[in-house]
């Protein structure tokens, strides 16, 4: 059955799949992350389980390797109580030649409710998209989108500077390969953040150049992109889908690019340290860096957990999902008015 992109919801999240952050608008990207709020308090319980997605099933269907994303829709989905079945590249039928949407549709006819892909190709969820009628969560593909990754950076820069319009955010690194890149500087500048990308000119793409507006701006020194920033974003070196030598070493690239203490100090005294992970310690940050104290590495894989369990539940079950999902909410919240389309955790977690 062909998918529709968009369905219309109770609850503010008007996505059937969450493809990319360039598609979203303001409105939906601060619901997740008021959603995400929400469940963060489930994970810090004695019982880290609710019965909100029960019946419910997710396939996990990941192409490239993955430590935090993967493992976090895994217990995410089990948090929720929602099935949780997890395909590799190397353990599926691909290994035999099958295509990837021939994959899909042998999945699909297992009537999972969603599908989270990463793939090495961009646009590999959006060709899900197109074929599936479960809920496709794009958890990387290529250098395109990675937007539960730019969610759960938005979620934890809230969480520490209180706010994200008016902020100064330095992006640092492998912008030309990073899906992660791409991702926050869609959602950042529609948040009101002003966002400088800064690597060496062979890793930053043209299409950043174009995307130039009063949001952003392209830095060639890491020392202008630092200047004065309330958050210090760093990218990994991405070795894998590197088949050219963007620069001379690795070495030359920890001397000029790397995010050492001393670089950091042109960064505001209370600016925070990001890293999406996993991290080339010594090469792209400097380990006091990556284990300092502005360094909120861990509070965002933290957050991804949250992020995910939101996703998951807009997109599969609660207020949003499909038509079945619909009905059980609106028997659920029937003359609760308009205070239903925020998310009452008493209500919806219990
Ligand atoms: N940040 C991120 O996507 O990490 P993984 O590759 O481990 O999922």
């Amino acid at each position: 059955m062909m998918s529709e992109t968009k369905t219309t919801r109770r609850n503010g999240f008007v996505q059937k799949h969450l493809l990319g952050i360039r598609e979203l608008e303001v409105g939906e990207i601060t619901h997740v992350l008021d959603t995400a709020e929400s469940f963060r308090d489930i994970s810090r319980r004695e019982i880290k389980k609710v019965p909100t997605l029960r019946g419910r099933t997710v396939i996990n269907l990941f192409f490239e390797p993955s430590t935090r994303t993967r493992t976090s829709f895994e217990i995410a989905a089990k948090r929720l109580s929602a099935d949780a079945i997890n395909i590799s590249a190397s353990t599926s039928s691909v290994t035999k030649g099958e295509t990837l949407l021939d994959t899909a549709r042998n999945l699909e006819a297992m009537a999972p409710d969603c599908i989270v892909i990463r793939h090495s190709s961009a646009g590999a969820a959006h060709q899900l998209a197109r074929i599936c009628d479960a809920g496709i969560i794009n958890a990387g593909d290529g250098s395109h989108e990675h937007p539960t990754q730019a969610l759960l950076d938005a979620m934890t820069i809230r969480e520490r500077k209180g706010k994200i319009e008016g902020l100064e955010v330095a992006i640092i690194g492998d912008i030309l390969h990073s899906r992660v890149a791409r991702s926050n500087v869609f959602l950042l500048t529609k948040l009101g953040a002003n966002v400088r990308v800064a690597g060496p000119g062979t890793l930053v793409p043209h299409e950043f150049e174009e995307l130039v507006d009063d949001h952003l701006r392209v830095e060639s020194r890491i020392e202008d992109a630092l200047d004065d920033a309330d958050v210090v974003m760093i990218l990994r070196i991405q070795r894998e889908r590197q088949d050219a030598a963007f620069f001379p070493s690795m070495r030359e690239y920890a001397v000029h690019y790397g995010l050492n203490l001393a670089r950091l100090s042109k960064a505001k005294p209370d600016a925070i340290v990001m890293h999406p992970g996993p991290m080339n310690r010594g090469i792209e940050i400097a380990s006091d860096v990556a284990d300092g104290s502005r360094s909120l590495i861990l509070d965002q894989v933290a957050n991804g957990l949250a992020v995910r369990m939101a996703v998951l539940y807009l997109l599969v079950g609660g207020a949003g999902g499909h038509a079945r999902v619909d009905e059980g909410f609106s028997k659920r919240t029937s003359g609760r008015g308009k205070k239903d389309e925020a998310v009452d955790s008493e209500r919806l977690f219990d």
